[in-house]
């Protein structure tokens, strides 16, 4: 199926499910950022409000876990002028492909994603219905903008292949070239965050342990402390990305520090290679306090007044309409359902 008529377009969500970390800084935001600023697509990006409530969330944390994940996407780059920035609830069509989704996608394909069986567990009688729903929703969020490129981690691969698979159902059943088949964008091992305490984990706001991740919202202090702390082991660091092998907690500063830097692990390691943690930890921690200090201070500023993060998700919701709305008419069309008489 052609790709040409799509235009190019970048979708992706973050859940507003509280704690952001340098991992989806490096992981996500960082690299949400540089989609926006190559100029080559068109970017919208979301909170995935929608999708958080599938598992229990206290209101009033969700409220301000939305604005706070909103003020950290502005604060690390996104401009609101330049990207669409919006919550999820707030744009309706997203809800209402998601339902004509749920009667494309069959159970069988469901029962078979990897998260839904992790997070249901053995429990799955007392999962909500939108957990079992949850990749139909993440299909319309993406597909009701007809977008073509979605970043995403690695363990979003499997719900990028049902989405795919989803509108080539749809495309059939119907007898049309309607959806895009997406391409997923999944993220490299170089912007993969592990645990500050196991180069084995990823770096996780659900750690029991501080220590083991950098919060967004930390200070200055905190993230010097946190780096200096970090595990590792005795040798230097190699010369070469080769060395690097079965040293996860080595790998993993390293890969954070040129992630920050924008450079190789292979550049990192000519310039740092021979010298000891003693020496690299302190280079670490300067470079990351230099990079997150003020989006810190931003997400701060932005957390006092909310007024402002309001409106730009406000703004956000409208001009994400302006795509989503007739893209939900020609849908509703396709699939035979009266249209509303002109008034
Ligand atoms: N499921 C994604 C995650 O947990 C979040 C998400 C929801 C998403 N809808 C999306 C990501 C659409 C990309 C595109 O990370």
């Amino acid at each position: 199926m052609s790709q040409t008529r799509f235009a190019p377009r970048v979708f992706s969500g973050i859940q507003p499910s509280g704690g952001l970390t340098l991992g989806n800084y490096l992981g996500a935001l960082k690299r949400f950022v540089d989609m926006q600023d190559t100029g080559d697509f068109e970017t919208i990006y979301c909170m995935v409000d929608l999708h958080a409530i599938t598992v229990w969330q206290d209101p009033e944390k969700l409220r301000h876990n939305t604005r706070e994940l909103a003020a950290g996407f502005i604060a690390s780059g996104i401009d609101p002028e330049k990207s669409v920035l919006i919550n999820q609830s707030q744009v309706p069509e997203h809800a209402q492909l998601g339902w004509v989704f749920n009667c494309v996608a069959r159970m069988g394909w469901m029962g078979r994603m990897t998260q839904w069986k992790d997070k249901a567990g053995k429990n799955a009688e007392k999962a909500s219905l939108g957990l079992f729903a949850y990749p139909s929703l993440m299909a319309a969020d993406i597909l009701v903008y007809h977008a073509t490129h979605v970043p995403v981690g690695e363990d979003q691969k499997q719900h990028l292949e049902l989405t795919r698979d989803i509108a080539t159902k749809f495309n059939h059943d119907y007898g049309v070239d309607f959806f895009p088949i997406t391409e997923p964008v999944i993220e490299g091992a170089a912007t993969r965050v592990m645990s500050l305490r196991d180069g084995s984990k990823k770096m996780s706001k659900s750690d029991p342990s501080d220590a083991s991740r950098i919060n967004m919202t930390d200070d200055a202090d905190t993230i010097a402390k946190k780096i200096r702390k970090a595990k590792t082991d005795p040798e230097a660091l190699p010369s070469e990305a080769d060395g690097l092998k079965d040293r996860p907690e080595a790998r993993n500063l390293v890969n954070i520090y040129a992630a920050m830097a924008n450079m190789s692990v292979d550049q990192v390691l000519a310039e740092h290679g021979g010298a000891q943690f003693g020496t690299f930890k302190p280079a670490l921690a300067d470079l990351a306090v230099a990079h997150l200090a003020p989006i810190s201070t931003e997400m701060a500023r932005l957390m006092d007044d909310t007024a402002e993060i309001d409106r730009i998700l406000a703004r956000g919701a409208e001009r994400a309409r302006a795509i989503t709305a007739p893209i939900l008419k020609q849908t509703y069309e396709i699939i035979g359902m009266v249209a509303p008489v002109e008034a």
